[in-house]
Order: C-alpha cells, then sequence, then structure tokens
C-alpha cells in the first residue's frame, strides 16, 4: 500500500457532531469489557475500529474518558454506576489539572496505587503526583529528517534527547503522510533513551533479544546508519510480523528477525558487540500512560517475571563478545525487577564488569553510573530502569568463596593460625 492510499483510506474527520450520550455509551461498552485478560487500550482499540465513523475530536473524548476513569478509580468507591464515576473522574482531573498540590500526599498514597506495591518499591510522593497527570506525546523523528519533519507536521517541542520530540497538536499522528513515509515514530523518550545508551556504532553487530514489535530495534539500526547488523528476536512470531512492517515502513533493511523461545539455545552461534534485553517486565513504569494495568498488575507477577528477567541475562551473557556491552531494561521500577536482578547477575557472572554511563537525566553535574531508574516524574512519559555491563577481555579472577572470605577477615582481625579456625 502506498503511503497516499494509507491516509486515504484511514481518514476521520476532525471534529464532529456526535451526541455525548453515543460517546458516554462506548466509553462505558469499553470498562464494561476491560480486564486482566482484555486490557482497556486493546479494548478501546478495538471499539474504535469498529466505530471508524467518529471524529477524531470524538475518538479522543472517548479516549480521555477512559483513561480518567482508570487514573481516578481509587476515588470513585462511592460513585453509584459507571456514568457517574466518568463524571466524577473528569472532574477530578479538571481540579487536578489546575492544582496538582490539591491533592493532599495521605490521599494519593492511599487510593493512587494498590497497597501491594509499597512492598516492592521505595514509592515517593513525586512518583504517585506524576500518575495522576496526562502523559506526554513522545515520537522519534528518524535521523536527518528533523528539519522536514518540524516543518510539514509541526507542533514539535524539541526534548533534551536527540530525535525525541514532544508532539503538541491534535492530529491522529498514525494517520499522517509523514508517518506512513516512515519519518518518524511514536516512543516514549524513556524507551528512546536505551538505544542512544547503547550508542551502537555503525558496522557493529547488535542482538535485541526481546524485540517485541521492533521500537528499539528500528532505533538501534538508524543509529547504525545502516551499516551492520541488529538481530531482533522474540518469542512472539505475531510481534516480529508487525517488526518486519514496521521496518519496511521506515525503510531499514540492516537487521534479522528470528524467533528465540529466551532458552539457553541462542538463535545464531555468533558473538555480539553489543546485546540488549528489553525484558518482559510488571510494567510500573507505564502507570501513568496504561493506568488500566494499575489494577490488574499482581505482585505475583513482580517476582514470576524477576525470575525470568534473571535467565534471559543469564542465557544472553555468553553471546557477548569479550569487550562488548551488555544492557539491561525494563520499563518497571520494583526493586526484584531491578536492583535483585542486577546484583544477582553480577554475582554469578563475574566475567562482566559494571559499565558506567551519565544520560540527561543522571543529575546535576551529570555522574556516570552503572543503572539508572528514571520515574514518570522525571520526563511526563514512562519510567524506565537501565543497567549496563562490559564484558571483560580476560577472565576475571575467580571469585573468592565466602567461606574464605570469612576466613582471611578473621584471620586478619586475630591473626590466629588458620588451622585453628
Ligand atoms: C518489553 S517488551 C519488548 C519491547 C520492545 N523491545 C520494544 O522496544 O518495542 C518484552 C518482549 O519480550 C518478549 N518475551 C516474553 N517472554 C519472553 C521470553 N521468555 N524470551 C524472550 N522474549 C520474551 C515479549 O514477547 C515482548 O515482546
Amino acid at each position: 500500500m502506498d503511503s497516499r492510499s494509507f491516509v486515504r483510506r484511514n481518514v476521520r474527520p476532525l471534529t464532529g457532531i456526535e451526541p455525548e450520550e453515543l460517546l458516554l455509551a462506548l466509553a462505558i461498552e469499553v470498562l464494561e469489557k476491560a480486564d486482566r485478560e482484555h486490557p482497556a487500550d486493546r479494548v478501546l482499540r478495538d471499539v474504535l475500529h469498529r466505530e471508524s465513523h467518529l471524529s477524531q475530536a470524538g475518538a479522543a473524548r472517548v479516549s480521555r474518558w477512559v483513561f480518567q476513569y482508570y487514573r481516578w478509580r481509587g476515588w470513585l468507591k462511592n460513585e453509584r454506576g459507571l456514568l457517574r464515576k466518568i463524571r466524577k473522574a473528569e472532574e477530578l482531573a479538571r481540579r487536578f489539572e489546575k492544582n496538582p498540590f490539591s491533592l493532599r500526599a495521605e490521599s494519593l498514597r492511599a487510593k493512587a496505587v494498590p497497597a501491594w506495591v509499597f512492598e516492592v518499591m521505595q514509592v515517593d510522593d513525586a512518583w504517585l503526583r506524576a500518575l495522576q497527570r496526562e502523559p506526554l506525546l513522545y515520537i522519534r523523528v528518524r535521523l536527518g529528517h528533523e528539519r522536514r519533519l518540524m516543518q510539514s507536521l509541526g507542533q514539535l517541542r524539541k526534548t533534551r534527547l536527540p530525535q525525541a520530540y514532544i508532539y503538541e497538536g491534535r492530529r491522529d499522528l498514525f494517520r499522517t503522510r509523514e508517518f506512513a513515509e516512515g519519518l518518524f515514530e511514536i516512543q516514549d523518550i524513556s524507551s528512546q533513551l536505551v538505544s542512544h545508551l547503547c550508542a551502537p556504532r555503525p558496522g557493529e553487530l547488535w542482538w535485541d533479544a526481546c524485540a517485541g514489535e521492533g521500537g528499539k530495534t528500528l532505533h538501534l539500526a538508524d543509529l547504525m546508519q545502516g551499516r551492520g547488523q541488529v538481530w531482533a528476536t522474540d518469542t512472539a512470531a505475531w510481534r516480529l510480523e508487525k517488526l518486519r512492517r514496521r521496518a519496511a515502513r521506515a525503510q531499514i533493511f540492516n537487521y534479522q528477525a528470528a524467533l528465540w523461545d529466551g532458552g539457553p539455545q541462542r538463535p545464531v552461534e555468533v558473538l555480539f558487540d553489543g546485546v540488549l534485553v528489553d525484558a518482559p517486565c510488571s510494567g510500573l513504569g507505564t502507570w501513568l500512560r496504561n493506568p488500566h494495568a494499575r489494577w490488574t498488575t499482581r505482585i505475583e507477577d513482580v517476582y514470576e517475571l524477576a525470575q525470568l528477567q534473571a535467565r534471559l541475562l543469564d542465557h544472553v551473557a555468553p553471546a557477548v563478545k569479550p569487550g562488548g556491552r551488555l544492557f539491561y531494561s525494563v520499563c518497571t521500577l520494583t526493586r526484584p525487577e531491578t536492583v535483585h536482578v542486577v546484583t544477582n547477575f553480577q554475582a554469578a557472572h563475574p566475567e562482566f564488569e559494571p559499565l558506567p554511563f551519565s544520560s540527561p537525566w543522571s543529575g546535576i553535574p551529570q555522574v556516570a553510573s552503572p543503572t539508572l531508574l528514571l520515574g514518570p516524574q522525571d520526563t511526563q512519559g514512562n519510567g524506565m530502569f537501565i543497567a549496563a555491563w562490559r564484558k571483560r577481555l580476560e577472565p576475571a579472577s575467580p571469585a573468592m568463596p565466602p567461606s574464605q572470605l570469612d576466613r582471611n577477615k578473621s584471620s586478619e582481625a586475630t591473626e590466629a593460625p588458620s588451622s585453628h579456625i
């Protein structure tokens, strides 16, 4: 399909005169159908797809009501019926927008997220307050197309990250000609940061081990300026199929997609300059953009996913060549999936050393660190945790068993002959 027919077939009128009752009924339909197995954003997409005659403004109103409902759900218990709850959520959102500090910290702590969250992460008020805001819409402009896109699409605001812009207009970006021509991708700024930190060089060989629909694969390949190759693997064939379509639209060819089940058998027996594990996670970092997930995610998910993340890192580790880099990223903020995964990996893999990096969010003055925890309070986008290692060129001296360490410590302290200990 060429880009013109893509745009023509998907036109929605910008504004419409849909009666409010019709739009409210659609929002209620989504709320009634959504559950853990049927995430609200997918149900919403299906309903809006079915109602393709709706204007953009009408579709946007339905979406806003659905997301506001889940964002304010903790405050709606006393309202009877979904219609009243939608109205109440709308009012709360309006009040909050005028003055975010009209909401007390105790209220946020009790109502913005489920109680189990306090067990698995350091919850601060800035995070909770950030969760109640509307997210920004970030796009990643393809290298070399910034000026053209600024002129043709417009309403773009620069950020502190190259290629990352905030779109401030009201058009449905998926239906623009510029999107169909592959000039930009809709991608959160924290996801864009991951590929920038990987900083693949033209000509290198990379492995994006959990590539999904290719958000980061395409960015890595773009940063490599078409030279070298990115292996993109995933367990889900349908996701890789989407990746292929996106790559074709963006005219990106320096990648290789393949299925990988995440097990010890790697998809190809080569050593990589860099490997990225953008692992499946509990997704707490996306709760600003995806508020329904606040109420469907469970604490068991956190612990199960932490085990999977550890396994994935173990299985990719041998594929990094000596001197090569390994990046781990998750769009979550829980301790088991962030610092615990990193500490355990480090303990089990002395052949890797932490690789400090700095980012626009590392603090002022910028301090290099091998890990970064970014929250929606930093970007008004997704939260993300990133860790990096380099594989040592020489094998590390074998780790001393803890029993031996203890013995040495006490022998220093007491100067007792080791046979006495
Ligand atoms: C966070 S998403 C990846 C997002 C993607 N990197 C992007 O930037 O668009 C995690 C991906 O891991 C995949 N996955 C789930 N279980 C896996 C496993 N056991 N091994 C490898 N990948 C897995 C999922 O299909 C999903 O696409």
